[in-house]
């Protein structure tokens, strides 16, 4: 396919004080370089380790030794029992949020979710004018903050879905291509182009989920074979066809998903993928969507340490990340079975009701898939945290946030006022909801997507 397209940097977003937020990282930077025991504390999700990462890259070249900690979320209760009294941290991919961090004495904040401020120095784009859920995630700020690993920077703005990407995010893979380290083309986004074969390929094929094929690897095979590619579904990986098959194999897909009623798939079966060129070819981490997803895994499933392992090329990381990963995907196809048959349209949005069914590690990601054929409004999906508090996911498209619906404030919102935190971006949020109050949460929830819908209204 051609490469990408070239996007205005400007694409629909206000421009943001670029100037005044380089500043800022310019200053996180000199702040946090200057630390003699720096800690990284950091987000578990693929834009936390990654942002982590290159926060611990950048110390260590700079001849420190971070300590480094993840944690699936941080609240103020957590830091006024763990963190207050300590010194030198360095908070990643959230923070923001924190008031409390406000009472550490030396520490600063990297992170790109919505934020009223903090007294404390922090580096969030947010804060200057520009959309932290789309133009930047926080490893593309930890990266202008320390100035090294732009291919991770991808990867983590990747593993937030901000691709295509655009603004700021657009700027850092200018640089990355002007070093000749990642280069962008327009592709099918499954995961697995360069290290599966095309019948594991399609049958395994999650985001996107494709609808009678995911999962089912005889309609898997009955497609290639539609597809002209007989002899091929257990001997070749999609990167491994010439163009000509690779097209027609393309073709065939959106033909079975239009003659199936899911045209509207289509729309995220292809996209610019960005190949990570100091990777070798046949690795997982050639892919910003494939490294992405493995450090998802890593992340999701408690193994902090191995996804910051294989950002920072550990030895033997990479053969742990893709035991995780094989995991991983077996239990998302049985979280996304589940899901699919337990779908509840609640007017204003679609309710997966995962308690007891999908762990709190991966339902995110299963909501996410749920989008990917249930497109008319957002997704919203519930299981149980190991504290045994519900935990929510929400996730909408990009025409969703043209009709002004902001999820993270929308959660914001509707947790607060029933004793729960919530917050994140337009397009992807979460909350923390104390038991025995989802029923008034989901009509409050529903109350604030109406209003957001009629605020936006001409
Ligand atoms: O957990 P999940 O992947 O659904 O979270 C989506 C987004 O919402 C993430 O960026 C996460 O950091 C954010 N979030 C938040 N506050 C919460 C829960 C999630 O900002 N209480």
């Amino acid at each position: 396919m051609q490469p990408g397209p070239e996007l205005p940097a400007w694409l629909g977003f206000e421009m943001g004080d670029k100037e005044r937020f380089l500043e800022k990282c310019g200053e996180l930077a000199e702040y946090a370089l200057s630390w003699d025991s720096p800690t990284v504390i950091n987000h578990f999700d693929c834009d936390g380790i990654t942002s982590g990462s290159i926060a611990v890259e950048a110390l260590r070249r700079a001849g420190k030794k971070p300590k480094v900690l993840t944690l699936k979320k941080i609240d103020d209760d957590y830091i006024n029992v763990n963190l207050v009294g300590k010194n030198e941290l360095l908070f990643v991919d959230f923070g923001g949020t924190c008031k409390s961090i406000d009472q550490i004495k030396d520490a600063a904040i990297i992170d790109h979710h919505q934020t009223e401020g903090t007294k404390t120095l922090q580096a969030n784009p947010q804060l200057h004018g520009f959309d932290g859920g789309r133009e930047i995630s926080s490893a593309g700020v930890a990266h202008l903050v320390f100035g090294v690993r732009e291919d991770l920077a991808i990867v983590g703005a990747v593993g937030d879905v901000q691709a295509p990407l655009v603004s700021l995010n657009r700027e850092i893979l200018h640089e990355a291509e002007k070093k000749g380290t990642v280069e962008a083309r327009l592709d099918l986004k499954a995961y697995g182009k360069n290290t599966r074969s095309l019948a594991v390929f399609l049958t395994y094929s999650d985001e996107p989920y494709l609808p009678g094929i995911t999962g089912n690897e005889e309609a898997s095979v009955a497609l290639l074979e539609q597809a002209g590619l007989k002899n091929k579904p257990f001997e070749t990986t999609y990167n491994d066809l010439p163009e000509n098959e690779k097209s027609a194999l393309r073709a065939a897909i959106v033909e079975y998903l239009s003659r199936s009623g899911f045209a509207g798939v289509s729309a995220d079966l292809f996209g610019e993928c960005y190949i990570l060129k100091n990777q070798p070819e046949k690795s997982e981490l050639r892919d910003a969507s494939e490294f992405s997803t493995l450090l998802n895994a890593c992340g999701r499933n408690g193994r902090f340490e191995v996804g910051m392992g294989v950002c920072l090329g550990e030895p033997g990381a990479l053969d742990t990340a893709k035991e995780i990963l094989a995991q991983h995907k077996k239990n998302l196809q049985l979280g996304i079975q589940y899901a699919s048959k337990h779908t509840t349209d609640m007017g204003e949005f679609y309710l997966i009701d995962g308690r007891g069914q999908i762990s709190d590690t991966i339902i995110g990601v299963v909501a996410g898939m749920i989008g990917t054929y249930r497109r008319d409004k957002p997704i919203l999906a519930l299981s149980i945290d190991e504290e045994g508090k519900i935990k929510v996911s929400g996730r909408a498209k990009e025409h969703m946030i043209k009709e002004g619906i902001n999820l993270g404030m929308a959660l914001k919102a509707s947790a607060g006022a029933i004793g729960g935190v919530g917050g994140g971006h337009r397009q992807a949020a979460g909350a923390s909801l104390p038991i025995g109050k989802t029923e008034e949460f989901l009509v409050l929830f529903g109350e604030k997507l109406c209003e957001q819908k009629t605020a936006q209204a001409p």
